[in-house]
């Protein structure tokens, strides 16, 4: 029994020096460096200012009970191994004038803001039957500390759901920060941030047309917006987006169609893309979509789906399935 524990004790030591350990595995349990499964959901993924290491910002366990829900935070220097910080946002930091909760908190975002020093966070804030559809918002001196509650609000007085927020950084000169929203529901909506981050300043530019989960990113002088249709947690085709123009004001957005080939996004809804240096192609970034998997097979069992774009051309865009691939190969 001893001498059969000690070989498996040995043989793991062994692997784990030898085996290219680096990989990430779209759709399985991810663990964290307790070896307890991520709860981090709705991904929202911050670079730190300080030290370019990564913290890892989501919904905690999807229980069917409201009150456990708040946004639970990890951090990674490589974006593989993640050790977790613990909740930094609940239901107890929470306050809505005319509504007691448990409220619903969904698809975290956090940025830093060099200016206040503050880490901000926003995330889509709502009554139990999605009735509010409003945005929190909530500040920290650090990363993984409890954030304090801030303000909860309709951005630019506009019904707000589904969200997300991009910051234009080109060349490390931030342009503009930007909230991204579904508006009621009815068409997708871009603001500009207040200098402080806690305020949005009117509508810039909009989609027409509903979609959720939405993740906008930058290349090759055009920005994109990854999105999703609304089928609620079931999966459905995405639909990529481009602008004709290097700006986020008065952008037009052209639908690029479902880069994946699969009907249901391989079972997943977009909530941010990353950009991550290449190690094929110095000096470069490719794109790492993140997507939920939110039936695993249910909501309590939710995973990840995190797969490298492929760009043929800007306009040609593609993301194939793996089981499993490396940061390094890309
Ligand atoms: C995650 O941890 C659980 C036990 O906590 C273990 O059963 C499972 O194999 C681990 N998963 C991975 C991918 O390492
Ligand atoms: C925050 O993260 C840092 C860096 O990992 C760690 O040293 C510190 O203990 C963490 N603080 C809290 C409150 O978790
Ligand atoms: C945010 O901006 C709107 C429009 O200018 C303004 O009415 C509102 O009071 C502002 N909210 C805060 C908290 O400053
Ligand atoms: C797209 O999916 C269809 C149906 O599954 C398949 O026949 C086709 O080969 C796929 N095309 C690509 C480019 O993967
Ligand atoms: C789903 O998660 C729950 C709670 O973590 C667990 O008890 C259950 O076994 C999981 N179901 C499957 C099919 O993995
Ligand atoms: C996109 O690029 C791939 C790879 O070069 C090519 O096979 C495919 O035909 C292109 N699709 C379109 C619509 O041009």
């Amino acid at each position: 029994m001893s001498i059969i524990f000690c070989l498996r004790v040995l043989i793991l030591f062994i692997f784990n020096i030898y085996c290219n350990c680096e990989y990430i595995y779209p759709g399985l349990v991810w663990n964290d460096t307790d070896g307890k499964s991520i709860q981090a959901h709705a991904t929202g993924i911050l670079i730190d200012p300080n030290d370019e290491s990564y913290w890892w910002y989501g919904e905690s366990l999807k229980t069917s009970t409201l009150s456990d829900h708040g946004i639970n935070c990890y951090h990674s220097k490589d974006l593989i191994h993640w050790t977790n910080m613990g909740e930094v946002l609940g239901q107890k930091q929470v306050f809505i004038k005319d509504l007691s909760g448990p409220y619903v908190i969904e698809r975290p975002k956090v940025i830093w803001n060099e200016k206040t020093k503050l880490y901000v966070m926003w995330f889509h804030l709502d009554s139990i039957d999605y009735k509010y559809r409003y945005v929190g918002v909530a500040t920290s001196l650090i990363p993984n500390a409890t954030f304090k509650f801030v303000n909860a609000f309709q951005p630019d007085g506009i019904p707000s759901l589904d969200m997300n927020i991009y910051e234009d950084k080109i060349n490390n000169i931030v342009r503009g920060v930007y909230l991204v929203r579904s508006c009621h529901n009815e068409y997708v909506g871009i603001s500009q941030f207040t200098d402080d981050y806690l305020n949005t300043t009117g509508i810039t530019s909009t989609i027409g047309e509903p979609r959720e989960g939405h993740a906008i990113f930058y290349r090759n002088n055009h920005y994109y917006m990854m999105t999703s249709h609304l089928t609620g947690w079931s999966p459905n085709p995405a639909e990529l987006f481009i602008t004709n123009q290097d700006n986020l004001h008065n952008a037009k957005w052209y639908s690029l169609g479902n880069p994946t080939n699969s009907s249901i996004t391989f079972n997943s809804q977009s909530t941010f893309v990353l950009p991550f240096p290449s190690t094929k192609y110095p000096g470069t970034y490719f794109y790492i979509y993140m997507g939920d998997r939110w039936n695993y097979p249910n909501l309590l069992n939710a995973t990840y789906i995190w797969l490298p774009f492929t760009f043929n051309s800007d306009t040609n865009v593609t993301l194939q399935w793996k089981d499993q691939w490396s940061l390094t190969d890309y």
